[in-house]
């Protein structure tokens, strides 16, 4: 079984500069060799073509809507073939706009379940949304909500049921996302639930939560970790996931022996100290893939 890295280099979700730089980021904190290491044949296609949002112009007022779209169909293509020709798909991105077509292109053969690592819900509709930005309505896309350009990506309507999904690590909401949130169904283990409970019980209690489903994608946002040790990302909110936290998670992951496919989103290389974050992002999906420390 081979592991293909999928580059994604789109910022347009958002408006911070440099998270279009994870990419190469995460292959020079050595994600390929890490992973070759464990026994994986791993295959790195590149990155995919991205608009470059100096030369869009005018499509800023559209919030870059019409290039996301465009991207995500391609990545969308990019997931569908990985998994068909036998592939483990890494996608490393950019923003999170891109799970659009991540997430849409590993569930088009069979549903998967998606552990969503975020300090975000990115929960937001253009109505709900303060910033407008898209990378904060990823998940409300893939539920089939919001700009229809986002939820027919691939094929038409939702890809994910809310039953699919869990969040961990939330803590940051918009008022109206906060509502919505509550009202859909979808199950989140939010930073107080991680401290009363601790990591370990819910990552059993997600993966015990996602059993109807036999194969599972894992999101990981690294605004999800605490911004002291991931320095890298733009859009931090303090009293994150620690690193071991978040290894302890990827470990348990790991022992389900579900893992098919992962998009590692929202490094900003730009912001980082030496590369850390990319370097965390490493270790951490090593883990996922069955790295044990003995
Ligand atoms: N909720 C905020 C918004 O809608 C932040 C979203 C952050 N999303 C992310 N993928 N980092 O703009
Ligand atoms: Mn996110
Ligand atoms: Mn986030
Ligand atoms: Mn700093």
């Amino acid at each position: 079984n081979g592991i293909r890295m999928i580059g994604v280099p789109v910022d347009l979700g958002q408006e911070q500069r440099g998270v279009d730089l994870g990419p190469g980021a995460l292959r020079y904190a050595g994600l390929s060799a890490r992973l070759s290491g464990l026994g994986y044949i791993v295959e790195d296609v590149g990155n995919l073509p991205v608009p470059v949002r100096d030369v869009l112009g005018a499509e800023r007022e559209l919030r870059y809507l019409p290039s996301i779209r465009q991207v995500c169909e391609t990545v969308y293509q990019a997931g569908r073939s990985a998994v068909t020709q036998g592939f483990m798909p890494i996608f490393m991105g950019g923003d999170h706009s891109m799970a659009v077509g991540s997430i849409g292109g590993v569930t088009d053969e069979a549903p998967a379940a998606v552990i969503w690592v975020d300090a975000h819900g990115d929960y937001n509709t253009p109505q709900s949304s303060p910033t407008g930005n898209i990378h904060g309505m990823a998940l409300a896309a893939l539920l089939g909500e919001g700009f229809p350009e986002l939820v027919n990506v691939g094929r038409p309507g939702a890809k994910l049921h809310a039953s699919d999904i869990i969040l961990i690590g939330l803590r940051e909401l918009d008022p109206e996302e906060k509502l919505r949130l509550r009202a859909s169904g979808i199950k989140a283990y939010t930073m107080r639930d991680i401290d009363e409970r601790g990591m370990a019980a819910i990552a059993h209690e997600a993966l015990g939560r996602l059993a109807h489903r036999t194969r599972l994608h894992v999101s990981l946002d690294l605004d999800g970790l605490d911004p002291l040790e991931v320095p890298g990302v733009g859009t931090t909110a303090p009293g994150g996931i620690t690193y071991r936290e978040a290894q302890l998670l990827m470990e348990i992951i790991a022992d389900s022996g579900l893992l098919r496919s992962m998009d590692i989103v929202e490094i900003n290389p730009i912001l980082d100290h030496s590369n850390r974050t990319a370097k965390i992002a490493v270790e951490l999906t090593a883990s996922a893939f069955g790295a044990s420390i003995l």
